[in-house]
């Protein structure tokens, strides 16, 4: 996978990515990670990027021509290959998702636009922009943030990144539910013990008791998830318990603050 990333920002990505998981799959050449300057696409004496908005109006807007240059060198001069995706990072995009990603982890190129200001022209966006993306509703400075949240989760479903080819498949988010709970040495700590089952190596018990606590985890912290999830008639039974369980304590809860 090759990311190349347009920005005013570049050691904002490259800094971020060379660390940890994504450091380690840049030395082994499974990703690679190009951040192009658009600073240095701008064709005036001071480097100058942005100007003002067209009817007025507060904050600077990315002017086309730069970005637009910056687009055509790494398309042209780098992947050398028509049809690349190109991502425009914005609130008012589509809001990113694991799906989202694994279709994403498929291609061989991404181009990631990431914008400041109070954005860029949209004549540009409408040239190049193959992709709009949100991470969330809740408005950042820039878009390198969210371009390295999508590179970061993107890079761990390339073939090759995680050292367990297993992990990227059984964590939240795989079958519509969240992981289940993981512990490690020592075996009591601060007078809590792991669940015993864990230290039987009873393998079939075992898969039954991730199942489970999959399932009471999501029915309890994101119900949301379940609507698309595959579940068993018992499973749907216990989500249903845990659900009741909730609802008593939030009603005690409540009953207790009027008091
Ligand atoms: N740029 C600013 N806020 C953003 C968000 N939430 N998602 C993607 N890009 C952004």
């Amino acid at each position: 996978m090759n990311f190349h990333v347009m920005t005013l920002f570049p050691e904002m990505i490259t800094n971020a990515m060379g660390e940890s998981i994504t450091g380690r799959a840049i030395k082994a050449g499974t990703i690679t990670v190009d951040a192009v300057n658009i600073r240095d696409y701008a064709q005036n004496k001071h480097n100058r990027v942005d100007d003002y908005p067209y009817g007025g109006g507060a904050g600077m807007v990315m002017q086309a021509e730069p970005v637009y240059r910056c687009y055509e060198d790494i398309l042209h001069n780098k992947i050398k290959k028509p049809g690349t995706r190109v991502i425009y990072l914005s609130p008012q995009g589509k809001v990113f998702h694991q799906d989202m990603a694994k279709e994403l982890a498929k291609e061989e190129d991404l181009i990631f636009l990431c914008g400041h200001y109070e954005g860029i022209d949209e004549r540009v966006l409408e040239k190049i922009v193959t992709d709009y993306v949100s991470i969330g509703d809740y408005v950042l400075t820039g878009g390198e943030l969210p371009a390295l949240v999508m590179m970061d989760t993107i890079s761990r479903l390339v073939p090759g990144v995680l050292n367990n080819e297993t992990s990227a498949e059984t964590e939240s988010f795989s079958d519509s539910l969240l992981e289940y709970p993981q512990y490690t040495r020592p075996a009591v700590w601060q007078g809590e013990e792991v669940p015993p089952v864990l230290l039987s190596g009873h393998h079939k018990n075992l898969e039954k008791w991730y199942r489970t606590q999959s399932v009471i985890r999501t029915a309890k912290r994101r119900p949301d998830l379940l609507e698309h999830a595959v579940l068993t008639e018992e499973e749907w039974e216990l989500v249903h318990r845990v659900q009741q369980e909730e609802a008593a304590e939030d009603c005690a809860d409540s009953e207790k603050k009027e008091s």
